[in-house]
């Protein structure tokens, strides 16, 4: 267990913002999490981070961060069709699915190269080229500041587009300690995201490492990697707007990408429309529009939490003026208290 005051966060958010936090915990177990609560020490709030691939730090964080490292992978069951494994909260993403391809376990493979852990691809249901991490997760196993254990059903998750119940729960005290997944060993790809396809043309065979591969080259094509350019992925979410609308905006703009969305209305994507609205390449201070993909804010040196939030803060209201949508925030804003 690490236990510091005044702890730097600067490795521990992807956008590279130079903060501190007045207290830090790190745990390694769920008997570390209940030595804690025994004790006393455990936080009445909290603010749980993963990899902080997701986070927007505008201050110094006066409260407490708590981070996992329960770093196991545990087999649950096994049969000829599937396998069920319990995955510790500290694991990183991306170990858990380089395990899983290893292995010929399929679902997991389109997940490649995303930064973050799996505690926090659970809460935030990490997606990407047509799979979202709940599609993989079929339970998800919890403790409060009480020290009662739950375990989640996919049902009680409530998994919607990056979100899901332990959002609203973190609030409350609850701590995501594992995540339970099933993946296939029968042979089965998605592979109609995209670029995917096409992507693949050239490959001799289709295997679990050829998607993965591919998948890594389209997300390196596109993304910034966070250890060179500071940014958080995608920093806003792609609205979901009325068919009318959409047919309005049509009307002007025949050549808009749009997709159904899975709870009615049309999806539009934010990256498209931050780029007709003459963003994507450009700079306010210290902050940019990565010019390989709209919807990616990046940090390109030195710049602070409310840099980001001001080429944000222009950037939203330059699409609202446009094209009357409002994008919101993918990535979560922190400021002094949560
Ligand atoms: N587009 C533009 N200009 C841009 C960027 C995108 O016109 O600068 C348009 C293009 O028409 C493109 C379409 O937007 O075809 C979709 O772009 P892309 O496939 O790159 O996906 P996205 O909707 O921008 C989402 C996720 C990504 C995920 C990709 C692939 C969200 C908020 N983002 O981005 O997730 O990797 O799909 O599945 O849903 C993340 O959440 O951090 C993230 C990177």
């Amino acid at each position: 267990m690490i236990e510091q005051k005044d702890f730097p966060l600067l490795h521990h958010n992807t956008f590279g913002i130079n903060v501190t936090a007045a207290r830090f915990i790190e745990y390694g177990s769920v008997q570390e999490l209940r030595d804690l609560i025994a004790a006393g020490r455990f936080p009445d709030s909290f603010l749980h981070i993963g990899r902080g691939s997701n986070l927007l730090f505008l201050d110094d964080y006066d409260g407490t961060v708590l981070h996992s490292a329960i770093k196991t992978i545990e087999v649950m069951e096994e049969t000829p069709d599937a396998i069920r494994l319990k995955v510790g909260s500290g694991v990183v993403w991306d170990d858990f699915v380089v395990r899983c391809v290893a292995c010929n376990w399929y679902g997991a493979e389109n997940l490649s190269a995303i930064p973050g852990e799996v505690g926090a691809g659970a809460v935030q249901n990490i997606g990407a080229y047509g799979v979202e991490a709940k599609d993989l997760i079929t339970e998800v196993h919890t403790i409060n500041s009480e020290g009662v254990e739950r375990i989640y059903s996919h049902a009680d998750c409530r998994f919607a587009y990056r979100n899901s119940i332990f959002h609203a729960l973190s609030g409350r005290g609850v701590v995501v300690t594992h995540v339970c997944f099933r993946l296939s060993k029968h042979e089965s790809y998605t592979l109609n995201y995209g670029t995917v396809r096409k992507e693949l043309e050239n490959c001799p065979a289709i295997t679990l490492g050829a998607v993965r591969e591919a998948i890594t080259r389209i997300r390196n094509g596109k993304l910034p990697d966070p250890a060179v350019l500071g940014s958080a992925g995608s920093f806003f979410m792609n609205p979901v707007v009325p068919e009318a609308t959409f047919e309005a905006i049509r009307r002007d703009h025949p050549s808009i990408p749009s997709y159904p969305a899975a709870g009615g209305g049309i999806k539009i994507p934010a990256g498209w429309l931050i780029e007709q609205s003459g963003w994507k390449g450009r700079s306010l201070g210290p902050a940019a529009v990565y010019d390989k993909q709209a919807l990616v804010l990046v940090n390109t040196g030195g710049a602070t939490g409310r840099d980001i939030l001001a080429l944000s803060d222009a950037v939203r209201a330059s699409v609202k003026e446009k094209f009357g949508i409002d994008i919101r925030p993918e990535v979560k804003i922190i400021s002094r208290w949560k």
